[in-house]
């Protein structure tokens, strides 16, 4: 029997203080900048990254989270008056999902809303594209998806091809210590999310498989001290790193239900992303433990609890970290219907059992407060 193992293609660098190597790291040229909103944070490592790299800069400021199609058209028609040789995304991952899809429409035109809906194919970024994580959760400095939110269809569309892989990545856990615990507690969950539905997804392997797991276990161990102190620099490289494993999971495998059912969530009631994703995974661990008991034994063990008590310890963590486990009725405005459209059929499919539409039913409700 033959498979496909894994499929990397990002150059990784990974190291405490590796920004400080950046002139080392990203040749001399033409470099259009993408960052998020601005701060005395980002213009202090914007400063660092012109002088150490060189060359002309042109800088977009702005990318709010969850970015969205007007922001990332925006962005493109800079980035194509400006013909740079090379993109450089620093912030977190909607800052990276927004430097990809600018890329891909800068070297192609039209909308970023052709390209999410399929009227108009992927012919890549066309230019080298580095990243420069200063959260961890997405992996989207390692992985060939793009998520953006469309206010024409009241939810979140991805990219995905492999000519979205970055070139490199730069990953310094030092640039993730003043993310505060809220977002660093939603970050965690992105990864755990991640790293389950790659585990269970269809086309995992048994690399995949391992790097699953040793995410989750490592969002287990880091997750809870770096929320309590974020400055402790064990819990940042580890979740920085369980960011990688994930990344390097899911990148292969793709993500499956329960981020589908999270995006009208985010877009409806705007909870963080790693969050809403969360919120459906106890559901859906209930749901494999039925039927593939394996895949449940093999990622409670590796959350360091009983297969019985997985659903739970989940949504007590999330309690723990100031999140009710349940939505309330109504706060997602025609959600189930949202759910069960035709974007959301390839993330069930790519399940390793198969869903009905009760099972998807069933699941969106157990987001919900009985
Ligand atoms: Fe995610």
């Amino acid at each position: 029997m033959m498979f496909p193992i894994m499929d990397i293609r990002t150059r990784i660098v990974f190291g405490w203080g590796s920004f400080q190597e950046i002139g080392g790291l990203i040749p001399i040229g033409r470099s259009f900048v993408v960052m998020g909103s601005p701060s005395p944070r980002q213009e202090a490592l914007l400063e660092r990254l012109s002088s150490d790299i060189g060359g002309d800069i042109e800088v977009f400021k702005g990318v709010e989270p969850n970015p969205l199609t007007d922001t990332v058209d925006r962005g493109a028609d800079e980035m194509a008056r400006y013909h740079p040789d090379q993109v450089i995304a620093v912030g977190g991952g909607s800052v990276m999902d927004a430097a990809k899809a600018m890329a891909l429409v800068a070297h192609s035109g039209g909308s970023v809303l052709d390209h999410l809906r399929g009227t108009r194919p992927i012919e890549g970024m066309g230019l080298p594209l580095y990243t420069i994580p200063t959260t961890p959760g997405t992996s989207s400095e390692i992985t060939p998806f793009s998520v953006i939110t469309t206010r024409e269809d009241r939810t979140k569309l991805g990219l995905r091809d492999p000519s979205l892989y970055p070139t490199r990545a730069i990953i310094d856990p030092s640039l993730t210590v003043s993310l505060p615990p809220d977002q660093t507690a939603a970050t965690g969950f992105d990864i755990l999310s991640h790293a389950f539905e790659s585990y269970w997804a269809r086309r995992s392997t048994p690399v995949t498989k391992r790097f699953s797991l040793e995410a989750v276990s490592l969002v287990r161990e880091n997750l809870k001290g770096a929320f309590m102190d974020g400055s402790v620099r064990i819990y940042r490289e580890g979740l920085s790193l369980a960011s990688v494993f994930a990344g390097m999971a899911f990148s292969n495998t793709g993500t499956t239900i329960c981020h589908a059912l999270s995006y009208p969530v985010t877009y409806d009631t705007g909870l963080p992303h790693g969050f809403a994703c969360a919120l459906s995974l106890p559901g859906a661990c209930e749901l494999m433990a039925e039927r593939d008991p394996e895949v449940i034994r093999s990622l409670s063990h590796a959350f360091g609890c009983s297969m019985g008590s997985l659903p739970d310890e989940i949504r007590s963590m999330i309690r723990s970290f100031g999140i009710d486990p349940r939505l309330r009725h109504g706060s997602v405005d025609g959600g189930m219907e949202r759910v069960m459209g035709p974007e959301v059929a390839p993330f069930r499919d790519n399940l390793c059992v198969s869903l009905s539409e009760e099972d998807v039913r069933g699941l969106y409700s157990s987001m919900f407060i009985e």
